[in-house]
């Protein structure tokens, strides 16, 4: 089983937002790295997309559960057109122009999952480029011009001692009245 051989456990957030996620749901895991997320989902019988630069990294990519994308998000246009899914996760991945393509990739009430680095995390380690770290509130500030509707927001320093600071947010597409 993949989970044998995770680099790393998923985040515990994700995995607590995931838990009300239905085995049929959709997922797209965006900047998927190892696929830790990308396995999460398909552990709970989701379809999941999981897209990469670097689809070697995916140990997901022999995974028959998971369609493995490898695709440049950033210099290239969004690779899937106005294609939907139930939940969009990214994780430790930011680049802002990327946002609005994110948004509209959920389907009628699907869920966002983000979680990534913000300011004041250069204090703890990489990354230290304002290019890659929220501003405070900026997950809010996008679900909010996006029309999501915010189900839980936090953000702030995480470990005791503090060793990253972080922002996180699970948001829903409101569904077509
Ligand atoms: C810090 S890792 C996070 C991986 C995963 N989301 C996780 O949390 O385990 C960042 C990921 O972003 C991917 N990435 C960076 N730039 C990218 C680009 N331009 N297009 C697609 N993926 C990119 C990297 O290949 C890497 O897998």
């Amino acid at each position: 089983m993949a989970h044998n051989h995770r680099a790393s456990p998923p985040e515990p957030t994700i995995v607590r937002w995931s838990a009300a996620t239905p085995a049929a749901a959709t997922v797209l895991d965006v900047a998927a790295g190892h696929g830790r997320h990308a396995e999460l989902f398909a552990d709970r019988g989701c379809a999941v997309t999981a897209v990469d630069r670097d689809a070697a990294a995916l140990r997901s990519a022999n995974d028959p559960r998971i369609e493995v994308i490898e695709a440049d998000l950033e210099g290239a246009p969004w690779p899937f057109g106005d294609r939907r899914w139930d939940v969009v996760v990214v994780t430790n991945y930011l680049w802002r122009p990327l946002l609005g393509h994110l948004a509209a990739a959920l389907s009628d009430d699907g869920a966002l999952m983000y979680e990534t680095f913000m300011v004041g995390n250069e204090r703890y380690g990489r990354p230290r480029d304002p290019d890659f770290l929220l501003c405070p509130g900026e997950l809010l500030a996008f679900a909010e011009a996006n029309d999501l509707e915010v189900v839980a927001f936090s953000e702030g320093e995480v470990g005791d001692p503090p060793r990253a600071v972080r922002q996180r947010l699970h948001a829903r597409r409101r569904p077509v009245a």
